[in-house]
C-alpha cells in the first residue's frame, strides 16, 4: 500500500461535534475521492458521514446506516455521495457486483467507504482514510486523517 504523506489529527467531544466536522473534512479532503472510514462499531463513522453529508449541501434528512443496503446515493450541491457499508461483504467477487470503482471513477464524487479496511484491493485504491477511535472520557473521539498530496 502506497503510504500516507498527510496526517491531521482532531477531536470531538459529541455527536453534534463529529457533525460539524464534516465542513472541514470537505475542504481538507479534496479532491480525493475514495475515503476509508476505520474505526470500530459504533466509533462514528455513520456520524460523520451524515455531517460530510450536510456540508456538501446534501439532504440528510434519512442519512443512515447502509449496512443492509450496502450503498446509499446522495447528491449535493455539487458533489454527488455515495456512502457504503462493506462490513457484510464476504470477498472480492461481491465487492465486484456494488460497482465501487465505478462509482469513484465518476467526476464531482465522493465515496465514503465503512470498514473499506477489510478489503486489501479497496485500501490500495484509497484516496484518505480517516480513523475514528474511542478518546479518554465518554463521547470523545478522536479522528486521524491521511491522505496524499
Ligand atoms: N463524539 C461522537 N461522535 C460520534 N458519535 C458519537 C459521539 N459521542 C457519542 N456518539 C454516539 O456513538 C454512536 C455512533 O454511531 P455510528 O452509527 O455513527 O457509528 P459507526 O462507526 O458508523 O458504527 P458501525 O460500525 O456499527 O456502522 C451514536 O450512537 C452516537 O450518538
Ligand atoms: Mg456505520
Amino acid at each position: 500500500m502506497r503510504e500516507w504523506t498527510r496526517e491531521k489529527r482532531l477531536r470531538t467531544r459529541s455527536e453534534n461535534g463529529t457533525l460539524a466536522l464534516g465542513e472541514l473534512i470537505t475542504e481538507l479532503l479534496l479532491p480525493p475521492k475514495l475515503v476509508v472510514l476505520r474505526g470500530p462499531l459504533g466509533a462514528g463513522k455513520t456520524t460523520l458521514v451524515r455531517g460530510i453529508a450536510q456540508a456538501l449541501g446534501a439532504d440528510t434528512a434519512d442519512v443512515s446506516s447502509p449496512t443492509f443496503t450496502l450503498v446509499q446515493e446522495y447528491q449535493g450541491r455539487k458533489t454527488k455521495l455515495y456512502h457504503i457499508d462493506l462490513y457484510r461483504l464476504e470477498n472480492e467477487q461481491e465487492l465486484e457486483g456494488i460497482g465501487l470503482w465505478e462509482m469513484a471513477d465518476q467526476d464531482n464524487v465522493l465515496v465514503l467507504v465503512e470498514w473499506g479496511d477489510r478489503f486489501e484491493s479497496v485500501m490500495e485504491r484509497a484516496d484518505a482514510e480517516i480513523l475514528i477511535g474511542p478518546g479518554e472520557v465518554d463521547n470523545e473521539r478522536l479522528l486521524l486523517v491521511h491522505w496524499r498530496e
